[in-house]
């Protein structure tokens, strides 16, 4: 195919693992000729009013793919308004080709209202078929037809070696497994994913290794229960994710493996001893809680209990030294009464994790949850949320405090360009640079720009709420 000078962007809605996918996407979109435009800057969640931070770079571009999310309705309605507004590029070129994918055109009803709302979206695929891009996007070239029919192919294979344009040079996502079994109540995820399936380890080594030995720092294994992996080669059943671990710390240089995101009910003690013990594992678990009150936590159907979930919080902190935990809470889930969310805060005032991400809950069609009574007030809900958050801001701060006077391993990552000076960072004067600690705590501190990708020693003479503020002591 030819596609010299044509460009392509991929704009990506949602979690990590929509990261990786439109890594992938992109690397086949590069595999195929087209010059990559960054689509990140496009799809900026901060931008409240659904529009492209910058719309001039889709003027020029040959295809544009929408990488989607539906965890809540929030990341659907933004992906539907951006959509939207590509409807002025088409006007203005007819060849231009709209592609949609991502867990939002795994749900019937979404293709539908795509198919009736945006006729100008030419083609839909699932994040299971990405290696089919060229096929569909040649299909779409030559046909002139819309392709909104999504192809039967078998889910539960993991296809390798698709190429991948990754982010980072020093910062890496790799996959390790995909859907998930749990069915917690409100959750769309095993409905758009699909079931829990593994990547050969031996496929995941070889990837590491690779990465290791291109000089990346920080590698993140990804899958929506990370910490359910199990080896899918029948000749080592009893593989898992531990012994995943074990292996890629063998690995040979200096780095960091994190992974995201845990289910609690899967910590086995082995996990617990080898974070402890092995520095190249980052000293922060990401442990989603959801609630605080066993009534709500059987309803979402999270298989554990407040005691339970407190008892795991409590043995991680006293056997790996200075661990982050960090969790996600539900706020406002159907039924929930006051008492309920006094669980919730007391549940957050206990576990003292270093940060949590907080959501208002969100209907999903075809979930259980969808079907109870949501009898909880709009206003209710935003009360509870803004307490939430603040009682979580001030542990926040409090944990952050506890860094003061301290030097930390810190990984350089970009110029801090929130802070006064930080798009002026260059190698003479060194202006303000953001790293992460192991902990995964911000870290912003003067340095200059070829800083980025190595990892630093910064005494800390401040912590707050967003972070830590100190100094390189190399
Ligand atoms: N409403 C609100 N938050 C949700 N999450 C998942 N589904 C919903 C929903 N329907 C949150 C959970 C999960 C995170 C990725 O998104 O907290 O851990
Ligand atoms: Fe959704 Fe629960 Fe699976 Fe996480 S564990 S992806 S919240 S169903």
């Amino acid at each position: 195919m030819d596609n010299i000078n044509k460009k392509a962007c991929v704009v990506t809605f949602g979690c990590q693992q929509n990261e990786a996918d439109s890594e992938k996407i992109k690397g086949v979109l590069a595999s195929m000729g087209y010059d990559i435009i960054d689509g990140d800057m496009t799809a900026d969640v901060s931008n409240k009013f659904g529009e492209f931070a910058n719309p001039g770079d889709l003027g020029g571009c040959d295809v544009i793919i929408m990488n989607t999310c539906a965890v809540r309705e929030h990341a659907e309605l933004k992906a539907f308004s951006r959509t939207g507004q590509l409807k002025h590029y088409k006007n203005k070129n007819k060849d231009l080709l709209i592609g949609i994918c991502g867990c939002m055109i795994e749900q019937e009803h979404v293709v539908e209202y795509i198919k009736n709302s945006f006729p100008y979206v030419d083609f839909i695929f699932g994040a299971r078929e990405i290696h089919r891009l060229p096929e569909i996007i040649n299909q779409a070239l030559t046909s002139k037809k819309r392709i909104l029919d999504k192809t039967e192919c078998d889910g539960e294979v993991i296809v390798e070696d698709v190429p991948v344009l990754r982010d980072s040079q020093f910062e890496a996502k790799v996959p390790i497994m995909y859907g998930c079994d749990n069915f917690c109540s409100y959750c769309v995820v095993p409905h758009v994913r699909g079931r829990e399936r593994s990547r050969n380890k031996d496929k995941i080594l070889e990837e590491v290794c690779g990465l290791v030995s291109s000089g990346c720092k920080d590698i993140t294994l990804l899958g929506q229960n990370v910490n359910s992996y199990k080896n899918p080669d029948p000749a080592n059943p009893d593989y898992n994710f531990t012994d995943l671990l074990s292996d890629i710390i063998k690995i040979d240089g200096d780095y960091w493996v994190r992974f995201i995101t845990s289910h609690p009910k899967d910590v086995p003690d082995r996990l617990i001893t080898l974070m402890n013990e092995n520095k190249k594992l980052a000293n922060h678990f990401h442990l989603p809680v959801q609630a605080g009150s066993d009534r709500i936590l059987k309803l979402m159907n999270r298989k554990y209990t407040r005691e339970y979930y407190l008892d795991l919080v409590e043995k991680l902190r006293k056997n790996v030294e200075d661990i982050a935990i960090t969790s996600d809470i539900i706020v406002g889930f159907p039924s929930e009464t006051d008492e309920d969310f006094e669980d919730t805060l007391d549940i957050i005032e206990k576990a003292q994790f270093d940060n949590i991400f907080p959501f208002i809950y969100s209907k999903r069609k075809n979930t259980p949850a969808a079907e109870m009574e949501d009898i909880v007030p709009r206003k209710e809900k935003t009360d509870r949320f803004e307490r939430l958050v603040k009682l979580q801001n001030e542990i926040s701060v409090k944990k952050n405090k506890t860094y003061e006077g301290r030097t930390v391993k810190t990984l350089v990552e970009s110029v801090y360009k929130k802070l006064y000076g930080g798009d002026k960072a260059d190698k003479s004067d060194g202006g303000y640079l953001a790293g992460r600690t192991s902990t995964h705590k911000l870290v912003i501190f003067r340095g200059g720009i070829d800083l980025i990708g190595s990892f630093v020693n910064v005494k800390i003479n401040e912590g707050r709420l967003h972070g830590l503020y100190g100094e390189i002591c190399n």
